[in-house]
């Protein structure tokens, strides 16, 4: 087990990589205490539970993660006669973490509370940063605050159960780190891929370990999103997009996005075509996409609408080597171009 600790403007946390939910009764304060997870998690997993402690359990799915199940949760602890000392466990994905930590940040101007992280992408992604929220009309994330969790922890033997899709999307988040920051971190994924396909523990430890540190030392220098922390939207800005309009789990469209970002690094002469082929391929190894066919109106419409747009041009994180991401403005008719020619590109592959 690799321990982190994170100190920074926003509070401390430590994540715990490689924890086993066994040990759950070491973190959690001498509290009042109550579990928020969703139905899955409370099925397969409930046994392990801490006894005694109430379990307040959500559906699934981004469709929940609304302000109303805020209200019902809000609900149950006031019921639960919960005061400014007491606790939330969340226990679930980024979609559990995100609502119970929103939750538990507003209940009383806020009381503590803790994460058992249970898939890939909530354990290098969702684990730092102390962002929690819902969303709103619509809008993804839109209603929120920061926030850390006093505890994080990222037990490997919980993903043996998780679904295929769901692994894929924290692959993408792996790689996405990789490539903006560490080139021993990629070169170890193109080496370690068959140990990670079969869930190797140690190794995904040292993947979920590394992005977090990865993921805290950036967030940490940029708290509040206003620099360094743009970074981590790599292959974000179009991925959103495909997600959005192709209706795509968000880790192969943060892929597709990933590659787009490298076409416009390589047009823009910052990157060498070597470098994207190393990504398409380990891409394709881990089952995740590379191209798609998409109407490159409505793609750009949706990233028109999104929230890191100014003007005409839109800022979008490019690549000069592995581990050298930068953050500068594309112009619309320059990403069109890239997005028509890879939707070209596809129609020729089928
Ligand atoms: N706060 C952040 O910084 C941050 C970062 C990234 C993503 N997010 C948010 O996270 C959400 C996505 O999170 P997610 O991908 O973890 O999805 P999720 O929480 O929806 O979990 C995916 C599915 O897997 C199931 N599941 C979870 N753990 C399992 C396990 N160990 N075994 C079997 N099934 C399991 C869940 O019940 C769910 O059906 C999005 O809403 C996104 O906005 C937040
Ligand atoms: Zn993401």
């Amino acid at each position: 087990m690799k321990q982190h600790h994170i100190e920074s403007s926003i509070g401390n946390s430590k994540i715990l990589v490689g924890e086993s939910i066994d040990n759950l009764h070491e973190y959690l304060p001498k509290k009042k205490t109550a579990i928020i997870t969703d139905t899955n998690l409370a099925r397969i997993y409930g046994h392990k539970f801490p006894e005694g402690v109430p379990v307040l359990e959500i559906g699934t799915g981004e469709d929940v993660k609304t302000l109303q199940t805020v209200s019902e949760l809000l609900d149950k602890l006031v019921e639960l006669e919960f005061d400014r000392s007491s606790f939330i466990l969340a226990i679930g994905g980024g979609i559990v973490c995100d609502i119970a930590g929103f939750v538990a940040s507003i209940y009383m101007r806020g009381i503590e509370f803790g994460f058992v992280s249970t898939t890939l992408l909530s354990q290098v992604d969702a684990s730092v940063g102390g962002k929690n929220g819902v969303n709103f009309q619509g809008f993804k994330n839109m209603v929120g605050v920061f926030g850390l969790p006093n505890f994080v922890i990222c037990d490997m033997g919980m993903l043996s159960t998780l679904p295929q899709d769901d692994l894929q999307c924290g692959y993408a988040e792996i790689i996405k780190h990789g490539l903006i920051a560490s080139p021993e971190l990629f070169s170890f994924i193109e080496n370690n891929l068959e140990k990670a396909i079969n869930l190797d523990s140690k190794t995904i430890e040292r993947f979920v370990y590394d992005s977090v540190l990865i993921k805290s030392e950036i967030v940490n220098k940029d708290a509040r999103e206003n620099g360094d922390r743009r970074k981590l939207n790599f292959g974000h800005t179009f991925g959103h997009a495909v997600e959005k309009v192709c209706k795509l789990p968000h880790g192969k469209a943060v892929a597709i996005g990933m590659v787009v970002a490298c076409k416009l690094s390589i047009q823009r002469g910052l990157l060498s075509p070597a470098i994207a082929e190393r990504l398409k391929e380990l891409l394709l190894k881990m089952g995740l996409p590379v191209t798609i066919n998409i109407d490159p109106e409505k793609a750009i419409a949706a990233m028109v609408h999104d929230k890191k747009r100014s003007g005409d041009v839109i800022n979008f994180v490019l690549l000069r080597s592995i581990g050298d991401a930068v953050v500068q403005q594309i112009s619309i008719d320059e990403l069109k171009a890239i997005i028509y020619d890879m939707c070209l590109s596809t129609e020729q592959e089928r």
